[in-house]
């Protein structure tokens, strides 16, 4: 297929049911399908949207093309869990059908409301000269997951200066009024985050301000904004496209960044000393993670696996990306730490005994890594047994530096980004690390989730195998389950 621009964004009763059947054909094929991550049946899946609870149930939707590994006609497909883990995908919940949203229903958040779910998203929507007006729409989810999208739009009036970079709407209540964020453009090419407030869901919405959460320049576009609250201390997490390196070093194409505020002042819509700009995840691939306060006091997270304006090797069997599991987001002394939730470790089946310094290790698989100070070493997932070579992390507990290499763990990522991540650690200090593997995806997750590092690769072979060299390391193991069908 030729992605012209007509053929992205042709509506979907255009499409014949064969090419979705096609595609599945494909894919079945794959040795780069995923065992526990979400992933799209078939297409491309980007942003996760509408995280919430709602009905007894956890709810999760998922930007998506179906159609091809591009970034054409978005809408929304649903899943739902009791766990958080062992996800039931209900399919396509919300597609481009309304002149609000006629160029693709872009991404949002969900709030419950009553007996009803609200969902607040943007209408991606372009006239004949293919000028962009982006859209805030509603739109109701009954308990037994019926939509209907609201007739009228949310939001009318155009705050001050803002260009037709205007989306991503995250919907929180607080002191019984309801609050938007949004990414924002300014005319000047600059990213902000703008707040909108209605004394009900349907609205009136009407401007506030901007959120202030940080005096540096963030780039020309502030992307996917998410407010938490961790025990009372704001945590912003956000895209801010063309941010300076001195405001936040990246090796990405765009980062995922957060901060945190000691404080939120509900008045001036202001963080009270926020920290400076920190990458949610030093990995190769986390974009657009959506975070919540759960009704259970936790605050949880999950991330695109993927990045914006990137190719990757599984765009030839036409799907492209997947979802991280799903984070605990928690404070301790001050600092944001990451952790798989625990429900994740139902995942965990058979235990990996670790006897010898190489040994198979399977494709699905949770490591709890000890590495004791003064070490200087490797570990590597050996994903070519032939060549001896794979995902290689160079541990040095000495000087305090661990290194991801993914230059030999398979087919070429992005390499005009680089091949390797770097994270500073405590020297002279033991590491920790978790390591979640999953075919074509791991999370690493470093001391107790001080810092993550998230990426894919795209093995050449079935058969994996864990070695360590020059370094001592307590390992502990576990295959990890198949729900995934
Ligand atoms: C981020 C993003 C959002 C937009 C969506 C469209 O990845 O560009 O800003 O709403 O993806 O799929």
């Amino acid at each position: 297929i030729k992605w012209t621009t007509t053929k992205r964004y042709q509506p979907y009763t255009q499409w014949p049911q064969a090419r979705l059947d096609e595609i599945k054909t494909r894919i079945k094929q794959s040795q780069w399908r995923l065992g526990y991550h979400i992933q799209p049946t078939t297409g491309l899946l980007n942003d996760p949207n509408g995280f919430s609870y709602f009905n007894g149930q956890w709810h999760l939707f998922y930007q998506s093309f179906p159609y091809g590994a591009v970034h054409g006609l978005k809408s929304w497909v649903h899943l739902v869990a009791d766990d958080l883990v062992h996800w039931q995908n209900l399919g396509t919940a919300l597609t481009a059908d309304s002149p609000l949203d006629a160029q693709g229903v872009y991404s949002g958040s969900a709030i419950p409301v009553d007996d009803q779910l609200f969902l607040m998203y943007t209408g991606n929507v372009r006239d004949q000269d293919w000028v962009r007006h982006p859209r805030q729409n509603g739109a109701w989810m009954t308990a037994d997951n019926r939509i209907e999208k609201l007739s009228q739009l949310l939001i009318n009036e155009p705050a001050p200066r803002i260009t037709e970079h205007f989306r991503d709407p995250q919907i929180l209540k607080h002191a019984g009024m309801y609050y938007a964020l949004l990414g924002a453009q300014y005319d000047d090419q600059t990213g902000h985050v703008v707040v909108y407030r209605a004394p009900v869901v349907t609205g009136p919405w009407t401007y506030q301000d901007e959120l202030t959460f940080s005096t540096e320049k963030l780039g020309y576009m502030v992307e996917c904004p998410n407010l938490v609250f961790i025990d009372e201390r704001p945590v912003l997490i956000f895209c801010p496209q063309g941010v300076a390196g001195s405001v936040l070093a990246t090796d990405n194409v765009y980062p995922n960044a957060y901060v945190i505020g000691e404080r939120f002042d509900w008045d001036h819509l202001a963080f009270v000393n926020p920290s400076p700009l920190q990458n949610l995840d030093d990995g190769f691939d986390v974009y657009a993670t959506q975070a919540f306060n759960a009704p259970d006091g936790r605050a949880l997270a999950v991330s695109w696996i993927g990045l914006p304006d990137t190719t990757y090797p599984s765009d030839v069997e036409d799907w492209a990306n997947c979802l991280s599991v799903v984070k605990e987001l928690t404070l301790v002394d001050g600092q944001l730490r990451q952790r798989p939730v625990v429900e994740n470790q139902q995942l965990r089946q058979a235990s990996l005994t670790m006897a010898t310094m190489t040994q198979a290790l399977p494709r699905q698989s949770e490591l709890q890594v000890t590495v004791p100070a003064n070490q200087q070493g490797k570990l590597s997932i050996l994903t070519n047994l032939d060549q001896q070579t794979g995902l290689v992390i160079n541990i040095d507990t000495v000087h305090g530096k661990m290194v991801v290499d993914r230059a030999l763990a398979g087919r070429p990522v992005a390499t005009d980004y680089g091949t390797t991540r770097a994270v500073a650690i405590e020297p002279g200090q033991p590491l920790t690390g978790q390591l979640l593997l999953d075919n074509s995806v791991f999370e690493l997750y470093l001391n107790d989730g001080q810092q993550v590092l998230t990426g894919r690769i795209f093995p050449p072979s079935q058969h994996w195998a864990l070695n360590l060299d020059q370094l001592t390391a307590d390992v502990q193991g576990w295959r990890l389950d198949t729900l995934n069908k």
